[in-house]
């Protein structure tokens, strides 16, 4: 499929294609695209005189939520339950599966705190281990994981972030679902760092549970998010968090009084208060985009891109990529080890190259959207 570039931007990101900013920072904040700006002021204007308000704009809100992100990974709907961030959706994991003394929640160093803490804590509360296998040169040893996985029966969970959000590292996560599966192992993905860049059939790979925030890669407002959570497990898994959402009866507005504590039976059980229809209806918004445009085709284009940043870094040998240059091993999360980062950082600024600092790199993550042209800009000015 033909993709017009310049077209896109045109319509959808106007800033980028007048050159107010090269915006390389969706590893923290999308920009939304114009179609859920639109969409948050013309539902916000009605939520702020809410007579305005018809049916059609409660349920279905949500319902084309989890199917946009139902499609975007291959799963139903039934088995997404939309959530307001990653963390959420990582509670949900480390606090509804079964494990308890003497079990290991194995993970490895260099994760973003929204996939440590919540583990940390669970752990402790159960007599369990939380065991953080150590980086090997800033990338995980994935090998060491995998043979752990293969060969330590108290392991019953493993809990990684897909793509790591400073180094780049991306895991190859369908071998390591097959190992868990193999042993009956959970195995929980934190996705926000690859999904978008990256495509990904969850009816090929296999996850238990995987948390994904939509507010960076996603191009999608903050407070929204998903989870997905496996059919086998949405039966058995009971959430520890209640309130009235997640009951099945709750639909029912005639009969609330009916005090029927009966869970939803897909995913909906995870979705506990009243979400916010603004922001999940501009999710929904987006995530159609990410449909239309073609998944395949957005993880070629920011493939290309990291690329050129490979290309350079080879030309450059002062200038240390620490991003994995093995294309199965990175995403868009782009990660450069330059000679003195915060002055390469300030020449950035100064042409208005969005990007950010992380544990001593300068992280650029351009997206689908981005130009060839803006990535060789950027790359210029890390080795000026
Ligand atoms: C790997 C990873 N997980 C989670 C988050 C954020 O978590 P939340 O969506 O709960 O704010 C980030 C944000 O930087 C991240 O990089």
């Amino acid at each position: 499929m033909s993709f017009d570039v310049h077209a896109f931007r045109a319509k959808e990101y106007p800033w980028a294609e007048r050159g107010e900013a090269v915006y390389f920072d969706h590893a923290a904040t999308g920009p939304l695209p114009q179609r859920a700006r639109d969409l948050m002021v013309s539902y916000g204007l009605k939520r702020a005189e809410p007579f305005r308000l018809t049916m059609d704009d409660f349920f279905p809100v949500f319902a084309r939520g989890r199917a946009n992100a139902a499609a975007l990974v291959n799963a139903q709907p039934r088995n997404i339950a939309l959530m307001s961030n990653t963390s959420h959706g990582v509670n949900l994991a480390a606090r509804a599966l079964p494990y308890g003394p003497g079990d290991v929640v194995l993970s490895v160093h260099g994760e973003f705190p929204a996939n440590v803490y919540p583990w940390m804590i669970a752990a402790r509360r159960r007599g369990a281990e939380h065991r953080l296998l150590p980086l090997i040169d800033n990338w995980p040893d994935e090998a060491g994981l995998m043979h752990a996985i293969e060969t330590d029966p108290r392991i019953k969970v493993v809990a990684l972030s897909w793509v790591s959000f400073w180094s780049g590292y991306r895991f190859d996560i369908a071998a390591i679902g097959a190992a868990c599966k193999a042993r009956g192992i959970y195995f929980v993905v934190d996705a926000i760092q690859g999904l978008g860049p990256l495509t990904l059939d969850l009816a090929k790979t296999h996850v238990d549970i995987l948390a994904c925030g939509t507010q960076k890669w996603l191009l999608s407002p903050w407070g929204s998010g998903f989870a997905y959570v496996r059919d086998e497990l949405l039966a058995e898994l009971e959430p520890e968090e209640v309130g009235w959402t997640a009951q099945a009866g709750s639909g029912d507005f005639g009969a609330f009084l009916d005090y029927d504590p009966a869970w939803h039976d897909d995913a909906r059980r995870f979705e506990v208060i009243t979400l916010d229809y603004v922001n999940f209806n501009a999710m929904a918004e987006s995530l159609g985009m990410f449909l239309e445009v073609g998944p395949a085709l957005i993880e070629a284009r920011v493939r290309a891109l990291a690329d050129r940043a490979v290309e350079f870094a080879d030309a450059h040998p002062e200038i240390a990529l620490v991003t994995p240059r093995d294309p199965a091993h990175r995403a868009g999360v782009l990660s450069f080890r330059t000679v003195d980062v915060p002055a390469a950082s300030q020449r950035l600024l100064a042409a208005k190259v969005t990007h950010t600092v992380r544990e001593g790199c300068v992280r650029l993550s351009p997206h689908f959207y981005n130009t060839v042209e803006e990535m060789d800009l950027a790359l210029e000015l890390l080795a000026r």
